[in-house]
């Protein structure tokens, strides 16, 4: 799928892990001591990184020793946090092999993998047999995905009756055409914006209801605007995200911030149930 290449290769340039790595080593932390807490400023990759995950998690109904799909889960922040937090297990699916293989050797850096498994998939066919899981998520990956009917309907597939789904992402704003590079895209391609309502309008035709959706753009807006004066005065931490982000990582962030700011980008937190059977 050409998509699936160019998506894959705008994200995992290089050897991820090996990245992830040294700058764990500039940062002093020691590798093979290393835990989930000090792995959060890179590997939850996503607007607003680890707090934004964390109050997902909030609002998640996830029980020890619950099965729970990620899906586009990146290097596994979000994955490790949640199996870590309450004790579940998490599949996670990334359609970026540098990712995969940089998720499951962090994994193994902090002993969660018998917790957390992590494999290369495309979130239009997931690789799972039907009402698999308790509970899905999906932070900041439709964005990507030019078929969303597709994408929720293998979620919708794979879940239990009564299971949740969740997702976040940057939805196209009222005003449209976002400036780029932004951290999905460096030029447009592979970029498949749709309005919120779009989003909701596509869950609900996979089958979900009770879809609850949060407005995020502040909250993101607040992040990036301390990101963006931390670069100015030349204090990221060797330990960021902004390694992730490559060359353009500073044009990609200012970029996110002022499409929000100009009603370009309309970013949302959407939760929803599969119904019980
Ligand atoms: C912004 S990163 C988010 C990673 C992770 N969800 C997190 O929050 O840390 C976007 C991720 O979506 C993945 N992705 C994009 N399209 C995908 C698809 N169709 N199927 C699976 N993964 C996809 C990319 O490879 C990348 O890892």
């Amino acid at each position: 799928m050409a998509d699936a290449r160019l998506i894959s290769e705008h994200w995992g340039a290089g050897d991820v892990f090996s990245k992830i790595y040294a700058a764990m080593l500039e940062a002093g932390i020691d590798p093979s001591r290393v835990t989930v807490d000090q792995l959060a400023p890179v590997d939850h990759f996503h607007a607003r990184g680890f707090p934004a995950t964390r109050d997902l998690a909030d609002a998640l109904p996830i029980g020890e020793d619950e099965r729970i799909l990620d899906i586009g889960c990146g290097v596994g922040g979000p994955a490790r946090y949640l199996a870590q937090r309450f004790g579940c297990r998490v599949d996670g699916i990334d359609i970026t092999a540098p990712f995969v293989e940089a998720a499951n050797k962090l994994t193994d850096l902090v002993g969660l993998e018998d917790r957390v498994t992590i494999q290369i998939a495309d979130g239009q066919s997931l690789p799972f047999v039907d009402a698999q899981f308790d509970g899905g998520y999906s932070q900041h990956v439709t964005m990507n995905v030019a078929d969303r009917d597709r994408f929720f309907a293998e979620a919708f597939r794979v879940l239990k009756p009564g299971a949740f789904f969740a997702l976040t992402e940057h939805g196209l704003g009222p005003t449209g055409d976002p400036h780029h590079p932004v951290p999905w895209s460096q030029d447009g391609a592979g970029a498949f914006l749709v309005p919120p309502s779009e989003t909701v309008q596509s869950l609900s035709k996979a089958g979900f209801s009770r879809i609850g959706v949060t407005d995020t753009g502040q909250d993101y807006l607040d992040a990036y605007r301390s990101a963006i004066a931390a670069a100015g005065r030349g204090e990221l931490p060797a330990f960021g995200v902004h390694i992730l982000l490559g060359e353009t990582a500073d044009e990609k962030v200012r970029n996110a911030a002022r499409n929000i700011e100009e009603h370009r980008t309309h970013p949302v937190q959407i939760i929803c149930r599969k119904p019980a059977a």
